[in-house]
């Protein structure tokens, strides 16, 4: 039964572009998801954006001399085609920049507040010694209180994961100067989420579904809930919505709060732009629905605990959600958050010039082949390391060995001897075992994916496409084709069926060969569709762009399909490059030559 199904993958900071770690951690799984639960017959919804305020964001600025929001425009448009290259199908991809995100949070703000959600304190705040402007809490770091970490920072530890306030810290000192910094009193509001903990111990318990680290490190955050700090002294951020703070630019709402209500706004947004304002509460306010978080490991606090939290205390909704007589928001269903990815062993990290940015990489490869690299050997259930020499050797060993070696050589010969779809005559039991293979296949690999377990998931799917290159391989329909035409024809009809669907088992791990294959193949239509540029209204005659794609207008489904014969078949393009082994040493030695 078709059940709506939300996608929600973290919105990526803007304060530079995003590299392959980024896409291994909330890109591809997200949308092998979304394009696997499109191809089911699923409503989806695929909503995240661009993660625009923040300290992150102001530091760059500073660095270049200009606006913050300059620095967000730029990297906004990066990320996002980056991401559209990649092949993200988002249905909107927008900015927390925009007047409706905006609205949205304080909307939530407010409600919270009214519900007695939200508090206000004064703390101690930290300032710069030298420059005396407040420090932002990644920017002091110190010895974690918890585990004696060094390293740790003033939002959170790395290396237990620990929510902290720079308060915390031992010893604290300014990234920025080395100086430890000047605390003083400074009035905030905070997010009372102590009284959420008895609610939200029972949902967690009850998420069998979610990886057992995720579950049993949210249960002992639990337990230790503090309320947390939910403004910053900063000028970049959304405003405070109550009246003594119109016109001032020294306090704003924490990114974090902002961010996560995005997969709200952005829901907001999309259905505005769809005609129907109201249809993003048949994916919040629908006990049917189902929700997939996706991220790397370092978010899963905001997504398991702070935003559960400000769901729980926002209910039915404030003047978004409707108010009385509406369902409450839906809480998160699935965490699908995986572990680091390393880049030659070595850590990401902007700061220090480690990295591999997603539109380096697609400059010189192809989408495929990397978001094939990135399920096959991501960093799904632990941490792993991305690898040149991997890169190439899955590329060419499996990629092109197995499934586009299967392909090429199916349809060439389809081609040369019969240009079209042959007909096929009774068929043996070779044919039927091979044909009950793939069909199968859809359950399986269908169920693994909904399941989250993508690596799996894709094993499943290229043992097939192996399985039917044995099957010809046996079969031999080239020593037939001139002494017994018929069964040639035979064979080939069945080995053009197998790849045909497994075209559509395949197209959630590898939308653009997908799609070219189904072109090859004769099909009229698109399978599952890309996504595209457009532009969203903000008002006033402004606009911003957003990434949003007619998926709905996609041929492709998630079931058996024979394959009508007489359909004509184009001469054989390769699906992948084969990579030369060189590459390897030519990435090595760029990689030295930046500094990375
Ligand atoms: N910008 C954050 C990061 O890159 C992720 C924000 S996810 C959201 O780590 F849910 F808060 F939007
Ligand atoms: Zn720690």
């Amino acid at each position: 039964m078709p059940h709506p199904i939300l996608i929600a993958p973290a919105w990526p900071y803007a304060q530079g572009p995003r590299h392959i770690g980024h896409a291994a951690g909330f890109g591809v799984p997200a949308d092998i998801l979304a394009r696997y639960h499109r191809l089911a017959g699923h409503p989806v919804l695929m909503v995240s954006g661009t993660d625009e305020h923040g300290t992150p964001i102001t530091v760059a600025a500073d660095r270049e001399g200009i606006t913050p929001k300059a620095i967000a425009d730029r990297y906004s448009r990066v990320i996002a085609d980056d991401l559209r290259r990649l092949g993200m199908s988002y249905d909107c991809f927008t900015r927390t920049t925009t007047p409706n995100h905006q609205q949205v949070v304080q909307d939530v703000f407010r409600t919270l507040l009214d519900r007695g959600f939200i508090t206000r304190r004064t703390t101690l705040g930290a300032f710069s010694a030298s420059t005396g402007q407040t420090l932002p809490d990644r920017y002091i770091e110190g010895i974690c209180p918890h585990c004696g970490h060094p390293g740790a920072r003033g939002d959170q530890c790395e290396t237990c994961g620990r929510q902290l306030d720079p308060t915390d810290l031992i010893e604290p000192r300014s990234r920025i100067d080395g100086q430890p910094p000047v605390f003083r009193d400074t009035e905030h509001f905070f997010l009372d989420l102590p009284r959420f903990a008895g609610r939200l111990r029972p949902w967690i318990e009850a998420q069998t579904r979610w990886r057992a680290n995720v579950r049993s490190f949210s249960l002992n955050l639990v337990d230790e809930l503090q309320p947390r700090a939910i403004t910053r002294d900063i000028e970049w951020g959304v405003p405070i919505p109550l009246p003594e703070f119109e016109g001032r630019s020294d306090k704003r709402i924490y990114v974090w709060f902002d961010a996560v209500i995005g997969y709200l706004s952005a829901s907001v947004e999309w259905a505005a732009a769809s005609g129907d304002p109201e249809a993003w509460r048949g994916f919040w306010q629908n006990p049917d629905a189902r929700h997939y978080y996706v991220m790397a490991k370092d978010n899963i606090v905001f997504h398991t605990i702070i935003w559960p939290s400000m769901l729980l205390g926002y209910g039915s909704g404030g003047r978004v959600g409707g108010g009385a007589g509406r369902p409450p928001l839906e809480l998160p269903d699935d965490i699908v958050s995986s572990e680091f990815l390393t880049m030659e062993s070595r850590k990401f990290s902007s700061s220090r010039g480690v990295g591999l940015y997603v539109g380096d990489v697609l400059d010189r490869y192809d989408p495929d082949p990397l978001r094939y690299y990135l399920c096959a050997a991501g960093p799904e259930s632990q941490d792993t390391d991305f690898t040149w020499a991997e890169f190439v050797r899955r590329t060419n060993d499996e990629l092109v060995a197995t499934w586009g070696n299967l392909v090429s050589r199916t349809v060439s010969l389809a081609h040369r001897h019969f240009g079209q779809v042959p007909p096929r005559g009774e068929p043996t039991a070779a044919d039927r075992v091979v044909e009950a293979a793939v069909a199968a296949g859809y359950e399986r690999v269908g169920d693994l994916i909904a399941a989250a377990h993508l690596k799996a998931a894709l094993t499943e799917a290229m043992a097939l496409a192996a399985q039917v290159n044995q099957y010809l391989g046996e079969q031999e329909p080239w020593r037939l084709a001139a002494s017994d035409r018929p069964r040639a024809a035979t064979i080939l009809n069945v080995a053009l069926t197998c790849v045909d669907n497994l075209k559509v088992l395949l197209a959630p791990f590898l939308p653009f060969s997908s799609e070219a294959l189904h072109q090859q193949l004769g099909h009229a239509g698109v399978l599952t569709g890309q996504p595209r540029f457009a532009e969203h209204a903000d008002g006033d005659g402004r606009g911003h762009a957003v990434l949003t794609g007619d998926y709905a207008a996609a041929v492709g489904s998630w079931a058996w399909h024979p394959l009508a014969a007489g359909q004509p078949i184009a001469a054989p393009r390769p699906l992948f490059r084969k990579l030369d082994p060189a590459v390897v040493d030519q990435e090595l030695e760029r990689m030295a030559a930046t500094g990375s």
